[in-house]
């Protein structure tokens, strides 16, 4: 059985004690949520912060982007998979479509990101998604399958055993345009049948695949009641305690 993960991406919001404050709030929202892994990515500055005031908690913490180099090194401005690691992050978001976007991110950097999250023992949620021309294109399933190969090049079953896949459609984030949860479930299908092709069964029938997009507490139970949906990565509702706490409860909910 594959425990549902639900995580929250803060992306560019929340100081150091707008985060605190938060942990204050939403930890007894969710100290009952013992259905699915809870997970935290705030601003890189914001990390060890944060991972103090979980600790002993159901909830950890997310980066959500890593250096591709392992370093120690002469990068400057990078934050290496080995200090995030040891400023108390268990999980790291790659390949975001806003990293690729806007800050130049690739399949083969996400590729080198994982390799480098994987040698310090963090765990990879790797992010893929078509664009909205991809899809009316009638592409969409070219595109993710392009980011799933390029993406997990040369990983061994087990590297691949311990990543986390997300499915985010470009069209869906942030705009309040949700995938339904039929064509979610459908293109959650088709990633599994890939990972199936290139890692084997056992790895395929045990990987996590989130959705992302537009998932808010009215429509989460909806999406996460489908076969090959496991879990959410959310933005814009993760901001907030409450509406995040509702989410990751949807299933006290129903
Ligand atoms: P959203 O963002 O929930 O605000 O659409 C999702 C994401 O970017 O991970």
């Amino acid at each position: 059985m594959r425990k549902p993960l639900i995580a929250g991406n803060w992306k560019m919001y929340k100081t150091i004690p707008e985060a605190l404050g938060f942990a204050q709030s939403f930890k007894p929202l969710v100290v009952a949520a013992t259905h699915c892994d809870i997970v935290l990515a705030p601003p890189v500055i914001a990390i060890k912060a944060l991972a103090d005031r979980v600790e002993g908690s159901n909830v950890e913490v997310a980066a959500q982007n890593v250096a591709a180099e392992a370093g120690p090194g002469a990068f400057t401005g990078e934050v290496s998979a080995a200090m995030l690691k040891d400023a108390g992050a268990r999980y790291v978001i790659i390949g975001h479509s806003e990293r690729r976007q806007y800050y130049g991110e690739t399949d083969e950097s996400v590729n080198r990101k994982i390799v480098a999250s994987l040698a310090a023992g963090l765990l990879p949620i790797v992010c893929v998604g078509e664009r909205l021309e991809d899809r009316e294109g009638g592409h969409a399933e070219a595109v993710i399958a392009a980011q799933l190969v390029g993406g997990l090049r040369n990983l061994t079953v087990t590297d691949a055993s311990r990543i986390i896949i997300a499915y985010e459609p470009v069209w869906a984030i942030g705009t309040g345009r949700t995938a339904t949860p039929h064509v979610a479930q459908l293109m959650h299908a088709f990633i599994r049948s890939r990972i199936r092709e290139m890692f084997g069964d056992p790895v395929a029938a045990g990987m996590r695949i989130l959705y992302g997009g537009s998932v808010k507490p009215d429509n989460a139970a909806a999406l996460m009641s489908e076969a090959d949906i496991d879990g959410a990565l959310v933005g814009g509702a993760s901001l907030e305690a409450e509406s995040f706490a509702q989410i990751v409860n949807y299933k006290n909910d129903r």
